[in-house]
């Protein structure tokens, strides 16, 4: 019996060592920043107080207009002149010039090609100096689907409904348009940078795709494959054809004449044309195969064309639930998509360039409750130990294999969260808030931070007190955290051991 206690508390102290989560859990040059996006909130101001060392900027700056290029560098020399803070970029971030919708139907057409070439040359060639890593495009899936199938966000063109919702466009049709032409663009700008800039910047240039992870709600073959397919309509729309060569064949059976043509020429340009796949993960759904296809049936439209029926499990009671609907919190789908891109495309490199959640914005609730965000940080200890465990897997964690360390091997280097402030959430607007940094709407949007900055940062210093274990195997020192946050003047958040 008191072997069997002795053993007990031994496996508590060990669950506990893995449930932490320290720098000291990811290989060295692993990359940590914050995520935002100029639109939707950032000020220069803000990135000086971050617990990071990297930033992920998001940036406006009007296609290279002389104004927009002057503005961001003045606000760029000054930043990353002191060398802490590494810029992550973005080109295009929602935020296609209103002229070339109005010229041309924007990346409806082919012309947006040379266009988005041209802009990425000009960034290129004035930012390049400083800006290692870029990213051609921000979640290319959610611009086709979103503005253009179910017409939610710009330029709200769909056609579902009888056109209830939108005046104009073609939900079964022009989603596919739009992504060819992001593809193509995308793929120009980066043969532009290897061929006038790569030699001499040394940079390198991917693309940032939403990506959820989509499990089978059972083993049957049908679920099976719909799972599959839910991730072809998905993910891999963008990356087979960046990696492969071509659509995923799911597709081209699917949508057939409606799916753009990849030619071998075109197959050449695009294939390999990413130094690094940056992902935008939040969550994981349950797909299974939709034998009705009833839903197709009323939409025809894009997101019905997988024949997939995707939804939250009741098997996983309780699920847990962000502010926004769509956001279920499984951490465990992060190292299911992580080694599926490993398996499928031949271990890229991967930065999560995105990952987070949101609260809600609670007007009644107090300021002292709405910094204390604990669920954010679970999200973030769930979600980060599932990416470490893909890199370096610590699943066998029985006492004898725990010095084992079995490895996924996933070639990870980056890890986002998104976002450093509360931002605008699209059409969601300012009534869910995703982050680190509490901005009060009343008051002067004064910026305060959360729980979650000192955990992170904590989290990202823990590893100096990173001891060896059974002689070989170094954990980090678990330490639980207590929070205490004063709101005086400015508002910092104390935190303390316990
Ligand atoms: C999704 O799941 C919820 C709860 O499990 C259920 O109420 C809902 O009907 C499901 N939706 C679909 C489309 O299956
Ligand atoms: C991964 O996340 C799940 C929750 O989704 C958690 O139970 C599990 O312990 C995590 N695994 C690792 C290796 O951290
Ligand atoms: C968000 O919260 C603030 C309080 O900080 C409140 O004034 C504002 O009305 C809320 N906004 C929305 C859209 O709910
Ligand atoms: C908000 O900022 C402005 C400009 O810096 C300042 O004049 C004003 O007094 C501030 N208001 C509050 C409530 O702090």
């Amino acid at each position: 019996m008191a072997a069997i206690l002795v053993l007990l508390v031994l496996a508590a102290f060990l669950v506990m060592n893995c449930e932490s989560i320290s720098r000291a859990d990811f290989p060295d040059g692993f990359t940590f920043g914050t995520a935002s996006s100029a639109y939707q909130g950032l000020s220069m101001k803000e990135i000086k107080e971050t617990a990071y060392g990297y930033l992920y900027q998001k940036t406006r700056w009007n296609w290279g207009t002389k104004s927009g290029r002057d503005r961001i560098l003045q606000q760029s020399d000054r930043l990353f002149a002191r060398k802490r803070y590494q810029p992550y970029a973005t080109l295009y971030h929602w935020d296609l010039p209103q002229i070339l919708e109005d010229k041309y139907g924007g990346l409806l057409s082919n012309q947006v090609v040379k266009d988005f070439e041209n802009y990425a040359y000009i960034c290129f060639e004035a930012f390049g100096d400083r800006v290692k890593h870029w990213m051609t495009f921000n979640e290319p899936h959610g611009i086709a689907i979103q503005g253009y199938d179910l017409g939610v966000q710009a330029p709200g063109r769909c056609s579902i409904l009888g056109h209830l919702i939108c005046k104009a466009g073609k939900s079964s049709v022009e989603p596919y348009i739009v992504a060819h032409n992001i593809l193509l663009s995308h793929a120009a700008a980066y043969r532009t940078y290897q061929n006038h800039f790569k030699e001499r910047q040394q940079g390198q240039v991917g693309i940032a795709l939403d990506a959820k992870w989509y499990e089978p709600i059972s083993n049957a073959d049908e679920d099976v494959d719909a799972a599959g397919r839910a991730m072809d309509f998905g993910l891999g729309w963008f990356l087979d054809p960046l990696l492969l060569g071509h659509y995923p064949l799911s597709m081209q059976k699917l949508v057939a004449e409606r799916l753009p043509e990849i030619t071998p020429e075109t197959s050449r340009l695009l294939k390999g044309s990413l130094d690094f796949v940056g992902i935008n993960h939040y969550t994981t759904l349950y797909a299974r195969n939709d034998r009705t296809r009833f839903r197709k049936f009323i939409l025809q439209d894009a997101s019905s064309d997988s024949a997939t029926i995707k939804n939250v499990s009741t098997y996983d009671v309780p699920y847990s639930q962000a502010a926004s609907s769509w956001l279920h919190i499984v951490p465990w789908g992060i190292r299911k998509l992580a080694n599926y891109i490993k398996d499928k495309y031949g271990n890229p490199p991967v930065i999560i360039t995105e990952n987070g959640m949101d609260d809600p914005n609670r007007s009644h609730l107090a300021l002292a409750k709405a910094l204390h965000d604990d669920k954010r940080i679970n999200y973030h200890r769930g979600y980060l130990s599932n990416l470490s465990a893909a890199i370096r897997s610590t699943e066998t964690l029985s006492y004898a294999k725990l010095t084992e360390c079995r490895q996924d091997k996933c070639d990870i280097r980056g890890y986002f969260v998104w976002s450093l402030l509360d931002n605008w959430e699209w059409n969601m607007g300012y009534t869910v808030r995703f982050g680190l940094y509490y901005v009060d709407y009343k008051n002067n949007l004064t910026r305060i931070p959360k729980s979650s900055v000192n955990w992170f940062r904590n989290m990202l210093t823990l590893s100096k007190n990173t001891r060896v274990f059974n002689g070989n195997k170094v954990l980090p020192e678990y330490r639980p955290h207590l929070y205490i946050c004063t709101i005086q003047q400015n508002a910092l958040c104390d935190s303390k051991f316990i």
